[in-house]
């Protein structure tokens, strides 16, 4: 296999690529990024505090020209949730940049090699990115496996659900963080990812002093954890009347009821008009919460999490299936930089029985021919196969295999990402 080969497509000549070991290299880092982000990092004394005691696991990588950090990489050991709810360990990429001084030099394609042939040989089912511009991680073997949109709800409070008002209490960060991470125990939707403790503490605002202002609600049912809703408020007044926008920062319940319940909350709260909420499943209840459908306005359709298959059969067997059959995909992985084939090509049989599967390499014919973009969203079940047979992004190599792996893949809800990294 020569995944691993790092072949440099471009001149990375005169630059030196070396891991964060020390707090110097660190600040470096925060820097480049910075500019690469066109953002300053928030609380930033407390995150790097975080950040250095924990250098082992989150493995950051730098390009330094000069003694000048032009590029950045981090990666790090994340689960990833599969259908019915099992999790795989994936290895997450994160914090990419690259100076606008040193662009398109092949830093970012340097560094991902790297990264992907580790976590190859570390054995993780998969790597995960969440890709700031569409165009540049097809490269390296990711295809888009889950999409996001933003919600805006007009709201009308004379005919919304009775919000859970009994069951819902306004609480500490400290309490909010136990209860949130509590929620990411028990939630078994598909393509969710694990958190990184630090942005949990963070959005918690317990990692150092909170500055923000964001009100923070747990929802308890028969004394159990049930549900969480965190959300800033916008005050306004238009024409001496209250003209309130909430923005949603999170808001996961145990069940589609607990959810709803949620919502329902989050629009009754006095003076607010608008409720908003960004990067929300593509089958979020909200849409059935208010009386009138048409209060909720859907926005900002966007891929989300990008999966980089490697090891097929972990995937497949790791899954749950709708109905029993038998699947041979045949996956077309190019490997990188057409430098061979890339650890997911080959044929792959799915056997699946009683909701369990179990996923072999194969020499028998195959069923359906993917390439590896459309893999992790066949995985996933993002949408059905059988479109994707029609649109010829997957080939149906054998009479009824679509629908047949339509009925096996079904998920009862769309995947969804949750976890900003
Ligand atoms: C995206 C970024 C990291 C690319 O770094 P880089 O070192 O210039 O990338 P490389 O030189 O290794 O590029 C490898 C290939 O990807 C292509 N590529 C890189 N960025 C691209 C982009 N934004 N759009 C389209 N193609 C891109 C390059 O053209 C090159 O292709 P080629 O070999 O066919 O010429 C850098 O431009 C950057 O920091 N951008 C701002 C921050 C950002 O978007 N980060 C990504 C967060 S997910």
């Amino acid at each position: 296999m020569r995944i691993g080969t790092v072949v440099g497509m471009t001149d990375t000549g005169g630059i030196d690529f070396q891991r964060v070991t020390t707090p110097e290299q660190y600040t470096g880092f925060q820097e480049c990024a910075s500019i690469g982000f066109q953002h300053r990092l928030e609380n930033a004394e407390a995150w790097t505090e975080a950040i250095l005691a924990d250098l082992e696991n989150l493995d950051h990588r730098v390009a330094v020209d000069g003694g000048r950090t032009v590029g950045t990489f981090l990666s790090f050991d994340q689960e990833l949730t599969a259908v019915g709810g099992a999790r795989v360990p994936v290895r997450a990429v994160s914090a990419v940049t690259v100076l606008p001084t040193h662009r398109r030099r092949g830093i970012l394609g340097r560094h991902m090699r790297e990264c992907l042939a580790t976590a190859v040989e570390n054995g993780a089912a998969a790597a995960t990115l969440i890709a700031a511009e569409h165009a540049i991680y097809g490269r390296y073997g990711f295809g888009q496996s889950t999409e996001v949109v933003d919600y805006r709800i007009t709201v009308d409070r004379a005919r919304l659900p009775r919000p859970p008002v009994d069951e819902v209490r306004y609480v500490s960060g400290e309490e909010y963080l136990e209860a949130a991470n509590l929620m990411r125990e028990v939630l078994t939707f598909p393509g969710r990812v694990s958190r990184l403790d630090v942005n949990g503490r963070k959005a918690a605002g317990v990692l150092g002093p909170d500055t923000g202002d964001k009100q923070r609600l747990v929802l308890r049912r028969g004394g159990e954890v049930a549900g969480v809703l965190s959300y800033t408020v916008a005050g306004k007044w238009s024409d001496a009347r209250p003209d309130s926008t909430v923005t949603v920062t999170e808001l996961l319940g145990v069940d589609a009821a607990a959810e709803r319940d949620l919502w329902a909350f989050a629009m009754s709260i006095d003076w607010v008009t608008s409720v908003v909420a960004a990067q929300r499943a593509l089958d979020d209840v909200v849409t059935t919460v208010p009386a009138d459908p048409r209060t909720v306005q859907v926005s900002n359709r966007m891929d989300y999490l990008w999966i980089r298959p490697f090891d097929v059969p972990a995937l497949f067997s790791a899954r749950r299936y709708a109905a029993p059959g038998r699947l041979v995909l045949d996956v077309t992985d190019p490997g990188f930089d057409d430098a061979g084939p890339g650890p997911a090509h080959g044929r792959f049989a799915i056997t699946t029985d009683g909701g369990a599967g179990e996923c072999v390499r194969t020499d028998e014919p195959a069923d359906l021919a993917v390439g590896l973009a459309d893999l992790g969203r066949l995985w996933l079940y993002d949408e059905p196969v059988s479109r994707r047979v029609a649109l010829g992004d997957i080939r149906e190599l054998a009479d009824g295999a679509a629908a047949r792996a339509d009925l096996m893949l079904f998920s009862p809800r769309r995947p969804w990402t949750v976890e900003m990294f």
